[in-house]
């Protein structure tokens, strides 16, 4: 009796317009991350890039009010997926997102899978993340679709003999892949394929043995936040006095950490979907929206967490603000918009993100490193599901 009187009351405030429709129940997003530990980095630009779009857009849509919850993982695949299973059944969280290494995107999958819960990959690289989950979609990228880029520009700028070098996990493999097979087609030869430890690695062993192959080039992928490291033994080791040239993916010429890198940075290309340097408003919004939030330069980890936020505030939007989780990723699907790096889509049959991606030079800009963009690949999806 009490329950319908209830009922019939606040059916009745609904009507009158008091009370929208599920107005007081918040659209949890679950943001799972390395926040401390050698990752921390990308928890960081992560979590300051979601927090930058609430504040530029408000916390409430479609008559939802947005809740952060930001959890801290240390990069350990069991807490990933302890954490993502604790905030699906009892914070019941709408979104589950973050995702800073593949593994960690792994461990959480069949959670989003089991309860339907949409699953946005922000930060991790590896190619068959999305094919863990019909509920996995991606804003970050993948290392085939930034890798091939390179291995091309290196072709058709007179490499011949290169030799590879990559953080030997997932990633890792699929750039070293990649880069071969683009690289062998193009007429080049790869005469060493170098994996280094996760691990507080030491790149010294690894660069004596490219030293020794005396290759016309050094392809080199390490995951955000080691780059630095990488370069200071790259000096040490006499590599940039070798006539060795260095080509890499963005991760190795980190935005967040290539002032640290000193001017060996210099002339590195690479290739990459997003630069701080990227010459358009809505990076220049971006680039000083993280800045005030957090006092860091913006990299690809954080727009990866900011297109994440727009993603999810897209996807209430368009189901009226949907508790619905299959309904939810099936809004994602097909979803285009501008981001800061440029314009981007959400591939409706793989969940995955089609972008440019650039062909950028390290270069001194008002006293400051930064990775000028000279030329562009255009919506390029990840080429191992396009390949299918
Ligand atoms: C990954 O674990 O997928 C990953 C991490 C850092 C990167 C790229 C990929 O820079």
């Amino acid at each position: 009796m009490l329950r319908r009187q209830l009922f019939a009351a606040l059916a009745a405030a609904v009507v009158a317009g008091a009370v929208p429709a599920f107005a007081q129940e918040a659209a949890k997003v679950g943001l799972i991350l390395p926040m401390s530990g050698p990752f921390a980095s990308t928890g960081k630009q992560v979590e300051a890039a979601a927090k930058l779009y609430i504040a530029q857009n408000g916390d409430t849509v479609a008559g939802r009010k947005i809740q952060l919850i930001v959890r801290d993982d240390t990069g350990a695949p069991d807490v990933t997926k302890r954490i993502a299973q604790e905030m699906v059944v009892n914070e019941q969280v709408q979104f589950l997102a973050g995702f800073g290494l593949t593994p960690l995107a792994f461990a959480a999958a069949p959670i989003a899978t089991e309860t339907k819960t949409p699953m946005i990959v922000m930060a991790a690289g590896t190619s068959v993340i999305t094919d863990q989950s019909p509920f996995i979609a991606r804003t970050s990228f993948t290392l085939p679709q930034v890798t091939i880029g390179i291995a091309d520009w290196a072709a058709q700028s007179g490499g011949k003999k290169a030799v590879t070098l990559v953080t030997d996990f997932a990633p890792g493999h699929d750039a070293e892949k990649s880069f071969k097979e683009r690289f062998v087609k193009a007429g080049g030869q790869v005469v060493e394929e170098l994996r280094v430890p996760i691990r507080n690695p030491d790149f010294a062993p690894f660069l004596q043995r490219t030293l020794d192959a005396k290759p016309d080039t050094l392809f080199v992928f390490v995951p955000s936040g080691v780059g630095a490291q990488f370069m200071k033994q790259f000096v040490e080791r006499g590599l940039d006095k070798s006539g060795i040239r260095l080509i890499a993916t963005g991760d190795v010429t980190d935005d967040d950490i290539l002032n640290e890198m000193g001017d060996a940075a210099l002339g590195v290309i690479s290739t990459h979907h997003y630069s701080a340097a990227h010459d358009s408003p809505e990076n220049k919004a971006f680039v000083e929206g993280m800045k005030k939030q957090a006092n860091i330069r913006a990299n690809f980890m954080g727009v990866g967490g900011w297109d994440g936020m727009h993603l999810i505030y897209e996807s209430l939007k368009r189901t009226n603000g949907s508790k619905d989780g299959t309904a939810l990723i099936e809004a994602m699907k097909g979803m285009k918009w501008t981001s800061p790096r440029g314009p981007v889509e959400i591939d409706a049959k793989t969940r995955d993100i089609i972008q440019n991606v650039y062909v950028r030079k390290v270069e001194k800009v008002g006293g400051e490193l930064f990775n000028v963009e000279f030329s562009t690949f255009e919506r390029v999806p990840d080429p191992v599901k396009a390949a299918r």
